[in-house]
């Protein structure tokens, strides 16, 4: 069954993951709010009545381990964080509808209804399971209070989750050689009687479930393999004081990710309390027809995907809709680290003078959402200089400075039957960008709009007609329209700009409340000359960043030797400080000769093409030009680097290697690459494609 286009005739709901109240924010983190935003903006403008809402994850070992270490409780340091993100998102114009947090009465009491309406139907059954505790400090061990090794892969993991390896979700008592983290003593396991939600009941709706499911491919796929294996149930119980109790048990509060995704209902119920259902009724929404979007980072796929359908349908609410997992994001080619401070944290951004919208166009259009994304600054520059100033400001600017000068507003014509198409296609590609749970092209429709703006305007000469000529009014005429449709549909990615511009075209009221049809509806007759909606970056102020965030990281790097065991203190877990402890592989004994390394024939070579395979997580097809031919290489980079911005990326090839076949592709070389993140080998000089590694 496949859902109906939007927009419906039902209450959307879009949620953001909740990020833990635990730590500063920094761009990478707002990967998935900015999408979140933009996709709600987008729905809104189509006419889907929607709400956006989300919360701080107050909850769970994140908060409680980095709380002792503060030595303050955690309920104090989550509050802190938790004002912290409600002040930060507006700043960047993520304009949720409603944020709340788990730990307030309306979650607390949503989620103790859900969790009786689960034993009622006979979902909820008590099991005498091992549980790690550590007797010097004779506590418990929940979550990230213990580490050890990944039982189904092998790699070091938190007591929860395989955070280094595989990214399973792990169940209390299974992670071995366990290691409490408040003493860094081995911990023991004994025996304890918790709490657990039969899942596995669920494994048949599961499936359904699954193959309903919209949103990104990754989140569609990847929990296939757990969905269709054999489904374990879920400890739904920890031994901790910090938390929501579990309903009638003393000791025990429910596991954070219990009490988290219903923060999505508890914060649209607040949203309807403020605004009354005839508004927004988040009964409907939740119990009856609701369009309930969910946008995460694809570390918590599994979450989004079988336990939260599985406690939805199991207490009587509706499904999710879609889930748009995202990539990660790098920061100049390595992982973001907070506790090395390689970071740049978002209130940074904003005290560097840039604004929001700059940010957001490059988070959403930089690459597909699920997609890896690096953020570099002088790709970003690029992007700015390029996109923002050279081609949306650039069309804005110009056409309405013609307009203003010599018709004092819009010129007295009707709009060309081919730009009004022009406009419709564009029109179109929002939708589709929409239907595809796709920002990036939501994004792309305006930008490829305003370079049409500038070819036409450029086809057309207008300053070289007459004052008298009707195409000099009627080429005007279709640029106003043009740029008016530019705000319309641009608003979602950048809505500051697209209210300067709104406001440039003394268009009346809200430009984020319009309809997408007010792409075509006629532009007010009079308006001043207007102003630019961006600004160039001058190549210096990339060096002087780049030279800050190194000093940064130098600094930092030199205060964190002594400090090599810093938890995670993020709202998220980051790749690097993962990346930055992995064991190297220990050297080969055995040598080989250098005629054996000479039958090796590597070559300089560089990309013409990329492009992800569909259905495969993680391989890319590339066109390489290798001097003397073209090859077609098949790499397992898709999800690790942006496909999109490899094209004029010099690499390293083995030229003669046997041909493979991959999912069907057939690879012709293999690239090199270091490491688990697949750091692409390149060359530092000039050597043309072709030249032979020697
Ligand atoms: O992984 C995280 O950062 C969690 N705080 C996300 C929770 S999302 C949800 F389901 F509420
Ligand atoms: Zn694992």
């Amino acid at each position: 069954m496949s859902h109906e286009d939007f927009p419906t005739e039902h209450p959307a709901v879009v949620t953001c993951g909740l990020p833990y109240a635990n730590g500063d924010l920094h761009i990478g983190h707002l990967r998935t709010y900015v999408g979140g935003d933009i996709y709600s903006r987008a729905l809104k403008r189509l006419g889907q009545q929607t709400a956006f809402v989300c919360g701080s994850d107050m909850h769970g070992t994140p908060v409680a381990v980095n709380a002792a270490e503060e030595g303050v409780t955690p309920e104090e340091f989550a509050l802190r964080h938790h004002e912290q993100y409600e002040d930060t998102f507006p700043k960047f114009d993520v304009d949720f509808d409603n944020y709340g947090h788990t730990d307030d009465a309306t979650n607390t009491e949503t989620t103790q209804e859900i969790v009786r309406t689960l034993e009622e139907e006979g979902y909820v059954y008590e099991k005498e399971i091992p549980v790690a505790y550590d007797p010097d400090a004779d506590q418990w061990l929940p979550d990230r209070f213990v580490e050890g090794t990944c039982p189904y892969c092998g790699e070091h993991a938190r007591g929860d989750e395989c955070d280094e390896g595989c990214g399973r979700h792990l169940e209390p008592g299974e992670i071995e050689d366990p290691v409490s983290t408040v003493t860094g003593n081995p911990a023991e396991y004994r025996n304890r009687e918790h709490k657990f939600f039969a899942v596995s009941d669920l494994q048949e709706y599961l499936g359904e479930f699954i193959d309903r499911l919209e949103g990104t491919s990754n989140a569609q796929n990847q929990p296939r393999e757990w969905i269709e294996g054999e489904l374990q149930d879920w400890c739904i119980t920890r031994d901790m004081d910090w938390g929501i109790d579990y309903p009638g048990e003393d000791d025990l509060v429910l596991y954070v990710w219990v009490d988290a995704p219903i923060e999505y209902i508890s914060s649209t119920k607040q949203y309807t309390d403020r605004v009354g259902a005839d508004a927004f009724d988040w009964e409907r929404a939740w119990r009856e027809d609701g369009e309930v979007v969910h946008i995460i980072g694809r570390d918590i796929i599994q979450h989004h995907t079988v336990f939260w359908p599985a406690m939805l349908r199991a207490s009587g609410y509706v499904e999710p809709r879609a889930v748009m997992a995202s990539g990660f994001i790098t920061l100049e080619g390595k992982g973001f680290s907070t506790s090395r401070n390689r970071a740049v944290w978002a209130e940074e951004y904003l005290d560097e003078g840039f604004r929001p919208d700059l940010l957001r166009y490059y988070l959403a259009t930089n690459g597909g959402f699920q997609q890896d994304v690096d953020f570099s600054w002088a790709r970003f520059r690029e992007r700015v200089n390029n996109e923002l100033v050279g081609t949306v400001g650039n069309f804005a600017y110009r056409s309405l400075l013609f307009a203003a000068r010599e018709f004092g507003g819009t010129p007295d014509a009707a709009l060309s039957a081919d730009v009004r198409e022009r406009i419709e296609t564009a029109m179109a590609e929002f939708e589709a960008g929409v239907n595809d749970y796709s920002v990036r092209d939501v994004g792309d429709a305006a930008v490829r709009l305003a370079q049409f703006g500038n070819e036409y305007i450029q086809r057309n000469e207008p300053w070289k007609l007459g004052d008298d000529d009707p195409e000099k009014a009627q080429v005007i005429r279709d640029c106003v329209q043009l740029a008016k449709a530019v705000a319309v549909l641009f608003e979602p990615v950048t809505p500051e700009a697209a209210e300067r511009l709104w406001a440039d075209l003394n268009e009346d009221g809200d430009v984020h409340g319009v309809g997408l049809d007010a792409a075509l509806d006629a532009p007010v007759a009079t308006f001043e000359e207007p102003t630019e909606l961006f600004e160039k970056i001058p190549e210096e102020r990339v060096e002087e960043l780049n030279e800050k965030l190194d000093a940064r990281v130098e600094a930092s790097a030199a205060a964190d030797d002594a400090d090599e065991t810093a938890a995670d203190g993020d709202v998220a877990a980051d790749e690097s400080d993962a990346a930055a402890a992995a064991d190297l592989e220990p050297l080969a004994d055995e040598r080989i000769g250098f005629e054996d390394f000479q039958e090796l024939d590597i070559r300089v070579g560089e990309i013409v093409a990329a492009e992800g395979i569909e259905g495969a997580d993680k391989l890319a097809k590339l066109t390489v030009d290798i001097g003397l031919e073209e090859r077609q290489i098949v790499a397992g980079i898709k999800q690790l680097h942006d496909v999109d911005s490899l094209p004029g990326t010099k690499i390293v090839v083995v030229a003669n290697l046997e041909k493979a076949e991959l999912f069907g592709v057939e690879s012709n070389g293999m690239l090199l690459a270091a490491g688990d993140q697949a750091d692409l080998l390149t060359t530092h000089g000039d050597a043309v494609p072709g030249t032979k590694i020697q």
